[in-house]
């Protein structure tokens, strides 16, 4: 059967998402939905008269949804449910700014997706992400494997990104690692980063790396401060469409996201920043790696940090 993917929330993250989750030409169908009246609908229609031209055939269906869950019918049998609802960053606003409007939108579309799409992997990219992850699982009542969140994906390729233009080599050669929350707590890890297959560490001075680092943790802001208007979407809407796309294909990718941590690295019942082996479930199974001694302490203190706020988040 052909695959249906619904992304939730037609903003810049959601339309973004939609229209590389067309053009990889993978799904059957993309619906793309929001509160906003006829903004989806116009924008499934303009980017199904792009089919022609970029060759995909994936069909968009735009829907608004109502405050008591009207419309919601049309994401049943999604496969897949990328949840973008919710408040970008202004200038100045740290993603936790956004913790009390945002868990109010992201329960009542988790309530949703659980009525109408009772089967869907559900991935979250609203922020502040690793909380919201945590209160979309609590919402849906899914297995904890079948809600994930997108932070890693994009904070891994903002570092690697960074890398690649300071030692101004291709992308392609240089592998790196994000790990931890997707905030203050984010944890880039240089030990499992490489250059052409050499430790980054040999590639550039401490100092240097710690400088990308610093930028990585503030990669998100960089953008915001720039835009004004928003945050960043290209490259996040990069992130949650592969990790779509994995879960379609049932690729058994591994990638960092914000998974549900049951005992790797000492730390258990958490949603954190880890690898995880991506399928058709959704996290198959968290995949731990060596850590040097400073960065698994580090990876502690942002699960600790995180576990605060997504208790909070239950009552919310
Ligand atoms: P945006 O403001 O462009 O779009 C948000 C959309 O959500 C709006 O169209 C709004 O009408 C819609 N919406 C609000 N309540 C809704 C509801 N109940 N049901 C359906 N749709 C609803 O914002 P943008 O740039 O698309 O960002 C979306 C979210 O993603 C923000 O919370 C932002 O902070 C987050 N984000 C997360 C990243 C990550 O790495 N996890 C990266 C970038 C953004
Ligand atoms: C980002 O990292 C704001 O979370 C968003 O770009």
């Amino acid at each position: 059967m052909g695959k249906k993917v619904t992304v939730v929330g037609a903003g810049f993250y959601g339309s973004t998402t939609a229209q590389r989750l067309a053009e990889y030409d993978v799904f059957d169908t993309v619906v793309i939905t929001d509160i906003v009246e006829g903004k989806p609908a116009g924008l499934a229609l303009d980017l199904n008269q792009s089919r022609a031209i970029e060759g995909f055939e994936t069909k968009l269906v735009g829907v608004t949804t109502g405050p008591n869950g009207e419309g919601y019918e049309a994401i049943e049998g999604s496969d897949v449910v990328v949840v973008t609802a919710g408040l970008p960053r202004k200038p100045g606003m740290s993603r936790m700014d956004l913790l009390e409007t945002n868990a109010k939108i992201v329960r009542q579309v988790a309530e949703n997706v659980a009525k109408y799409a009772p089967n869907a992997v559900v991935i979250v990219v609203s922020n502040p992400l690793d909380e919201m992850t945590a209160l979309a699982q609590i919402a849906t009542q899914f297995p904890h494997n079948r809600v994930l969140g997108q932070a890693g994906m994009l904070d891994t390729a903002r570092f690697t990104n960074f890398v690649a233009e300071a030692l101004g080599v291709p992308v392609a050669s240089v592998r790196t690692l994000t790990l931890g929350s997707h905030g203050d707590t984010m944890v880039p890890v240089p030990s499992k980063s490489s250059v052409a297959g050499k430790p980054l560490r040999e590639a550039m001075p401490a100092e240097q790396i710690e400088e990308l680092v610093v930028k990585t943790r503030n990669g998100g802001a960089e953008v915001v401060a720039l835009l004004k208007t928003g945050s960043a979407y290209y490259a996040p809407s990069a992130a949650a469409a592969r990790m779509a796309k994995a879960v379609a294909e049932d690729s058994g990718e591994v990638m960092p996201v914000c998974a549900w941590v049951d005992g790797e690295y000492g730390i258990a019942g958490v949603y954190l920043g880890v690898e995880a082996e991506i399928g058709a479930q959704g996290v198959r199974r968290v995949v731990e790696t060596d850590l040097d001694a400073d960065e698994r302490a580090a990876l502690k203190e942002a699960a600790e940090a995180v576990r605060a706020k997504q208790s909070d988040v239950a009552s919310m």
